[in-house]
This record gives C-alpha cells, structure tokens and sequence, in this order.
C-alpha cells in the first residue's frame, strides 16, 4: 500500500521538522518507498535536507503549467523536481473550488508534470449534490488523462473530505472500476476522512493507498496500522 500525506496548509517549520525526524525513525527503511509527504512549496528546502539519501519520496500539492515566464507567485514543475520532488498533487477539490481550476488548466499541469518526470496524483471525485451521477463526474473529471503516465489518481468524494463521513465499501469499489476502466494504468488511492479506525473498512481489490488529510499531521496518526 501507498500512503500519501497531504498537508495542505499546515505545519510550522519546527513542527515539520520533528515530524520528518520521526517518521525517519519509525519507518523502516524497505517501508519507506510507500510513503509520499506532499508538503506546502515554502517546505520544499526542508524536504529535500530532511529526505535526501533517504527512500521517502515527497511532493508538492500544486505546480504551475509552464516551467518559467512572467508568474508571479507560481511553482515551477521544473524547479519542484531539481529539489527533489517526485509527485505533485492536480485537480484536488479545494482548488478546483477555491481557486477556480478548470479541467483544462489540471490536464495541461498532469502533462508538464509527466515531462519533468514527475507522477501527477490527480484527484477526483463527486459532491453530495452529484452523488446520484457520480459515474459521469469521474469520467469526464478522468477525460483526457488515459495517454498521462505516470499517473496515480485518489478517488476523494467531495462530501467525505475532513467530514468524518466515508463511503461504503461498495461505493468505493464501483467508483474505482470507472476509474479503472477510464485510465487503466493508473495506480488507484482512496482519500476522504482517512484515519487509523476506519482504513481497514475502506480497503478493496483494486485499491492501492490511501490520500490522507488531516491524520497525515502527526506521525502516530499518519502510520496506518
Ligand atoms: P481529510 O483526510 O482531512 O479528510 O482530507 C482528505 C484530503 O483532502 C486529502 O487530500
């Protein structure tokens, strides 16, 4: 299994720094290949001193569609991937709400990121009001992103995000079979209230990891076990 941490905008400085230092010590090192930190872009200098010559991989949680030019305030995938950076997270929810990200801008960003030879974790998923065709939804939020690879993609229903609602077992296994079907050759995470109680009740066949939010914060809450 893979677990990916996603911090969003959390963590001081010294709080990250103590987390890194005892993950390091409790993660053995064959382990280590599973876990994925995705970290805000100011971290990145401590990501890399932190995991450099380790086998923790770490990423960012955005990156900008071009690698250089006049914008202000944006992460250069090439950049990203120079200090270290192997993943960067596309399409999550908050963004696409928050930020106004089209389907457009989250593709052209799967590609760059591909082309600096990173793996894009795309998110996908429905919201309580389109739970009724959640079908439709991954497929046209998967549309164009069957010729992306690398690619992983987390399947984070909107509605379950730091709810504390997750979905059934059955609900998961039938939004992993669109994805499947609509990007075969990606590796499938689940991400939505993902903790240490409930991880064992969301696990199914063709699941590979899991997107963890807020339980990605600390280090006994991050380690699924
Ligand atoms: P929570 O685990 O806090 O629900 O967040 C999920 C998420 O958005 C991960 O990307």
């Amino acid at each position: 299994m893979i677990y990916v941490g996603n911090w969003k905008m959390n963590q001081s400085f010294e709080g990250a720094q103590k987390f890194l230092q005892s993950l390091k010590k409790r993660v053995s090192e064959e382990k280590q290949k599973s876990y994925i930190i995705l970290s805000p872009a100011v971290l990145f200098g401590l990501m890399k001193d932190e995991f450099s010559g380790t086998n923790f991989n770490w990423g960012g949680q955005n990156c900008f569609y071009k690698n250089e030019g006049p914008y202000t305030g944006e992460n250069s995938p090439q950049l990203m991937y120079e200090m270290g950076a192997r993943y960067v997270l596309v399409g999550h929810s908050e963004r696409r709400l928050l930020f106004g990200e089209t389907h457009e801008m989250i593709l052209e960003k799967a590609h760059i990121i591909v082309q600096n030879k990173m793996t894009p974790i795309l998110c996908v998923g429905e919201s309580l009001e389109q739970r009724s065709q959640f079908q439709n939804v991954l497929k046209s939020q998967l549309t164009g992103f069957s010729n992306i690879s690398p690619l992983m993609v987390a399947y984070e229903p909107v509605w379950a995000i730091g709810s504390g609602k997750i979905p059934n077992n059955l609900q998961i296994q039938s939004a992993l079979s669109v994805i499947k079907e609509a990007v075969p050759q990606s590796t499938v995470l689940y991400g939505g209230s993902v903790n240490s109680q409930v991880f064992r009740t969301l696990l199914c066949k063709e699941l590979e990891g899991f997107l963890i939010g807020k339980a990605s914060l600390n280090v006994d809450s991050f380690i699924l076990e």
